[in-house]
């Protein structure tokens, strides 16, 4: 066993401050001193916030709490909650601001999953608003004619990789669940500084500057994220009326407006007649499609249970095998300096990932085993694999105990970092964890009625079998593709302790099962815990954040057998502990805040 010092223990805690500074100059130029606000017309409390975050400080409150990746759409959420709002109705208002002024990562034209806490019922259910394949889609979707799979980008960008977006119907039928506002009303803020312009974030314009190219494939896409030909600037002034109007329509006559009619058509238009790469969705998909409620996988940890969501997503089934291992091991004993530690956390993540590549899909469609991916004896054996010393030369699934004949090949698809996440618990202790999603940063980068549409088809294995066998993720029609989005929420007897996630691809697995282990197990407060330096391994790579205290951790990780890889780890962990009030984190590498009262 190898432990580090407690030099390097301080450094790893200490990485929080450091990193905020390296991340300072793109997350609030303010701190800086001299720089333009990043966000100018934030109330004091929103920028108060963000010092608290950048200073590495938790935000404190007694009734109410959100987090989420943009100060306009936290105080969106705020003025909800405000206002007798349940965190359904924050939701809403948070997620209509996303939309505009995060557009690259959620939307209208995207999909999303929902982890609710009921207070009055003590209960927790799961909604699926993820994309679906249109009943056009065929197995060689992603292929060439010669049946070998696209490039990733040839199939992303344009209309083939479009899903039938599923957030508007998340949105309306969380509202209709458990909303207490008026509906319409929850679009206002959005729709005001969708016709009166906002101001473009810092990370907005450097992404958009990074994509200049394929976002200028597209006329539509051009004119709004490129105007004249330059790609939009930190602090410009974006008015973005196709998106009021489509939010107008949208609070009259709820997501029928979204899903029927002129805008579903604009919609389906768009996707067919991309150039050189044009799609297959039709109305009728837009018709067809439902939310479906599903039941929340639940795994128990350290005395906690960690409620997610299931299948089409391997969020909570991945971080739920992670943990359930790591259960059987004393991680609190070891810390978070300790290389055994990180051996152990690396190897349980790449069990829990062969098995994922393996066994989880839509569960609609193919056959999942969930209860015995989850299953005590089951994570008993599969932990009882890192009782050695070193890295596992090799890691394979295991055969969870399943009332079906299961043969199924391992999976190919890649998904790339983007998503946002969305954090809230309201003033009757109901909490919300929503994860939501255009998939690829600009997704399709088709722009429509004021929103992009999402590339979620390409999170479906690009092929259809391997060595004659089917893979579980493969296109099907009218089938969700399998996603990494991880909303958790952690109770303790029943309460909620902990509401947390993350966008960031297949590593959102990693990077929720980490904050929770440093939570859990290490004692950090949640901004501690989601700032903290991301070491992340899923195939046996071993992920090191740069330019954070990670990076010391290469030699002893090299000396146990990894080949490590330093590089930038975007998390966009948003979280709030509950216990003797509320306490908020929001991730350094990112622009969001916690907001309460
Ligand atoms: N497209 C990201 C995910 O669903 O995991």
């Amino acid at each position: 066993m190898i432990k580090l010092s407690s030099a390097l223990l301080f450094l790893v805690l200490s990485a929080t401050t450091a990193l905020a500074q390296e991340t300072a100059d793109t997350v609030a130029p303010e701190a800086a001193g001299s720089a333009p606000p990043a966000f100018p017309g934030l109330s004091d409390e929103a920028r108060a916030a963000l010092d608290a975050k950048m200073a590495g400080t938790p935000v404190a409150a007694e009734r109410w709490m959100v987090a989420a990746a943009n100060p306009l759409a936290v105080e969106a959420g705020a003025r909800a909650l405000a206002a007798g709002g349940s965190a359904a109705d924050a939701m809403v208002a948070v997620q209509a601001v996303l939309g505009l002024v995060e557009p690259q990562s959620s939307g209208l034209g995207g999909g999303a999953f929902l982890v609710w806490y009921d207070a009055a019922t003590g209960s927790v259910t799961t909604l699926d608003g993820r994309e679906t394949a249109p009943l056009a889609a065929t197995p060689r979707l992603f292929q060439t004619a010669e049946g070998e799979p696209l490039g990733f980008f040839d199939a992303v960008v344009g209309g083939l990789s479009v899903g039938t977006p599923g957030t508007p119907m998340l949105m309306e039928e969380a509202h209709r669940r458990w909303g207490r506002t008026n509906w319409g009303g929850l679009f206002a803020d959005a729709i005001d500084l969708a016709e009166d312009g906002f101001s473009v974030s810092p990370r907005l314009a450097d992404l958009v500057a990074g994509d200049a190219e394929r976002l200028g494939r597209f006329p539509e896409t051009a004119a709004y994220f490129l105007p004249g030909g330059v790609p939009v600037a930190a602090g410009d002034r974006l008015v973005n009326a196709a998106y009021a109007d489509t939010l107008h329509q949208i609070a009259a006559r709820g997501s029928a407006a979204f899903y029927t009619g002129p805008i579903a058509e604009d919609i389906v238009a768009a996707v067919r007649s991309a150039p050189g790469n044009p799609g297959v969705l039709s109305t009728l998909d837009l018709g067809l499609y439902r939310v479906v409620e599903r039941e929340a996988v639940c795994v128990p940890y350290r005395a906690h249970d960690v409620c997610g969501m299931g299948p089409p997503s391997s969020g909570a089934l991945t971080v739920g095998q992670i943990l359930g291992m790591l259960d059987r091991y004393d991680l609190a004993a070891l810390g978070p300096a300790s290389a055994e530690a990180w051996r152990l956390i690396g190897d349980a993540s790449r069990l829990a990932f062969a098995d994922r590549g393996r066994y989880m899909a839509d569960s609609d469609f193919v056959p999942v085993p969930v209860e015995g991916l989850v299953a005590p004896d089951y994570l008993d054996a599969r932990a009882a694999l890192l009782a050695g010393d070193d890295a596992l030369p090799e890691v394979a699934p295991g055969a969870p105990e399943f009332d079906h004949a299961l043969l199924w090949a391992d999976d190919e698809s890649l998904e790339l970092p983007s998503t946002s996440h969305i954090s809230i618990v309201d003033g009757d202790g109901n909490a919300l964890s929503m994860t939501t999603t255009i998939e690829n940063g600009f997704g399709s980068r088709l722009f429509v009625r004021g929103f992009l549409l999402n590339n979620e088809l390409t999170d479906f294995s690009f092929r259809t079998h391997s060595g004659g066998v089917p893979i579980a993720n493969r296109v099907e029609p009218g089938k969700r593709p399998r996603s990494s989005m991880s909303p958790t929420i952690v109770l303790r007897d029943g309460d909620p302790a902990l509401v947390i996630g993350s966008p960031g691809g297949s590593r959102i697995i990693g990077y929720v099962a980490q904050a929770i282990i440093a939570h859990l197990d290490w004692g950090m407060d949640v901004q501690a815990a989601v700032s903290m330096p991301h070491l992340v391994n899923r195939f046996g790579t071993y992920d090191l954040e740069a330019g954070t205290a990670a990076e010391e951790l290469a030699p002893p990780l090299e000396a146990l057998g990894y080949e490590v890889n330093v590089r930038d780890l975007t998390s966009g962990l948003h979280a709030i502990s509950l216990g003797d009030g509320l306490l908020g984190g929001a991730d350094p590498r990112r622009e969001g805040i916690a907001l309460g009262r």
